[in-house]
């Protein structure tokens, strides 16, 4: 067996800190609120943002549609899921009209006042356009909500760009951990 240490940082908001600004999302591009029939665009936005990166090495279900619709519904059956912190983004093309699924955050309680948000990702072509950023406002206003303090993440150290947006958005880094993988093949 071989196994493989990935460095993440855990990282909280403080949302005693204010209020959120949430930007607007440029041209073309929609935000939808939590509802159970949209389950399956958010499983496809999460494996469409997924699929190439890291991640998917660390967590390897987010690699594999079915492993994504898996987590998916997992996820919104918890006794914890927050819907008011779970959002999709969907790219409507402005020649053709075609949806295209394209960015999913969700949101689940850990404690009283303590949030997580579960693997926000926004597809490959759609980056750098601020949609991370308004996704990450959008599920830390719905955290604040429902009276949630703290919210948490985890993120692999190499991931710079979630990173840098993390930080940029004003999340601290609690401390390091390191997830054990094992990548025999
Ligand atoms: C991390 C991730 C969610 C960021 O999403 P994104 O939509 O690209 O994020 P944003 O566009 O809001 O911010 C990214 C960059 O775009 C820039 N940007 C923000 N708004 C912009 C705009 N309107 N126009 C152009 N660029 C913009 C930001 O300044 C930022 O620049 P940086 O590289 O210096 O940090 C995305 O890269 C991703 O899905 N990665 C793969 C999945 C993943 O690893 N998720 C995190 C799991 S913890």
């Amino acid at each position: 067996m071989t196994v493989t240490y990935f460095k993440r940082y855990r990282m909280q908001f403080d949302l005693r800190d204010g209020c959120i600004d949430a930007p607007d999302l440029p041209d073309n591009y929609q935000l939808a609120r939590w509802h159970g029939n949209i389950l399956e665009a958010h499983a496809n936005a999460k494996f469409r943002s997924f699929r190439e990166e890291l991640d998917a090495n660390v967590f390897p279900c987010l690699g594999d549609a079915e492993g994504c619709l898996r987590l998916m519904k997992e996820i919104s059956c918890r006794q914890g899921f927050i819907p008011q912190a779970t959002w999709l983004v969907t790219f409507v093309d402005p020649g053709t009209g075609r949806k295209e699924n394209c960015g999913t955050v969700q949101g689940i309680r850990e404690q009283t006042d303590v949030g997580s948000i579960q693997n926000l990702g926004i597809a490959p072509i759609h980056r750098g356009k601020g949609i991370g950023t308004v996704l990450l406002a959008n599920s830390l206003k719905g955290f604040m909500s429902v009276g949630i303090k703290f919210v948490n993440l985890e993120v692999t150290a190499q991931n710079y760009g979630a990173v840098r947006l993390y930080q940029r958005m004003g999340f601290r880094t609690l401390r390091t951990v390191f997830k054990s993988i094992d990548v025999t093949y």
